[in-house]
């Protein structure tokens, strides 16, 4: 006898499906188009008033959407800053944004690429920098949240916006490992100082703080700890 057709599907009657009609059923899903919403179980229920409603627990699955802010918009947010000022901070973070994304990207690179005598040290090293730049990238991104904006995350969009160069897909020498790691610093740095200025000018205090406090204060310390492994110096005899 062919099942009846209904909108509601209780618990129990899948629980009691026969096996042939399970096969069936699971033959019918695996030819379904993967993009196409399957039928959601629901169930009635009855709430505490008495009145029945129909509840399910299926997550809406495969959905598309338009988009609800485009990347270099700002929203309006009270936050006592200008819309210029929040726009402007917002191109500008998003520039040290993508810088750091490809930061963090480096020093994961070359700390599982590291080789030679000093591997460990500078295997750990490299991972305690990545650690931070990847704390800073979060930073950065809910800054520009916080002022309405848009902070960009694919990270096809970040090549897309990055200034540092790409390195080459194989394994550098070490030294120029670090170097590049440096010159990616130096380049963070050097816009980092001059947004600073800036958006302290407009009036945007706390990116201002962040560039400075953050970006900048833990850019040096790593760019130092860098540059002192590129110093050729005896460790024997002087
Ligand atoms: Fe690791």
């Amino acid at each position: 006898m062919p099942a009846k057709r209904s909108t509601t599907i209780p618990a129990a009657r899948s629980a009691t499906r026969t096996a042939a009609s399970g096969r069936a059923a699971a033959t019918s899903r695996r030819a379904a188009s993967p993009t196409k919403q399957p039928a959601r179980p629901r169930t009635r229920a009855a709430s505490p008033d008495g009145a029945t409603r129909t509840v399910t627990s299926q997550p809406w699955l495969h959905q598309k959407g338009v988009v609800i802010q485009e990347f270099g918009t700002v929203r309006q947010f009270p936050i006592g800053l200008s819309y210029d000022a929040r726009m402007y901070s917002c191109q500008r973070l998003n520039q040290t944004l993508a810088d750091s994304q490809i930061l963090y990207a480096l020093y994961k690179k070359h700390h599982w690429l590291m080789r030679g005598a000093t591997f460990y040290q500078l295997h750990l090293l490299l991972d305690k920098h990545a650690d931070e730049q990847l704390e800073l990238v979060d930073q950065i991104a809910e800054r520009i949240q916080t002022l309405g904006g848009v902070a960009v995350g694919d990270p096809r969009h970040v090549a897309e916006i990055t200034r540092i160069q790409r390195a080459p897909d194989g394994v550098e020498e070490v030294p120029a490992m670090l170097s590049r790691l440096l010159e990616a610093h130096e380049m963070i740095l050097a816009d980092a100082h001059d947004a600073a200025a800036r958006t302290a000018d407009m009036g945007d205090d706390g990116s201002n703080d962040l560039l400075v406090s953050d970006v900048i204060r833990t850019g040096e310390m790593e760019a130092w700890f860098l540059a002192e492994h590129l110093v050729d110096t005896p460790l024997v005899q002087a």
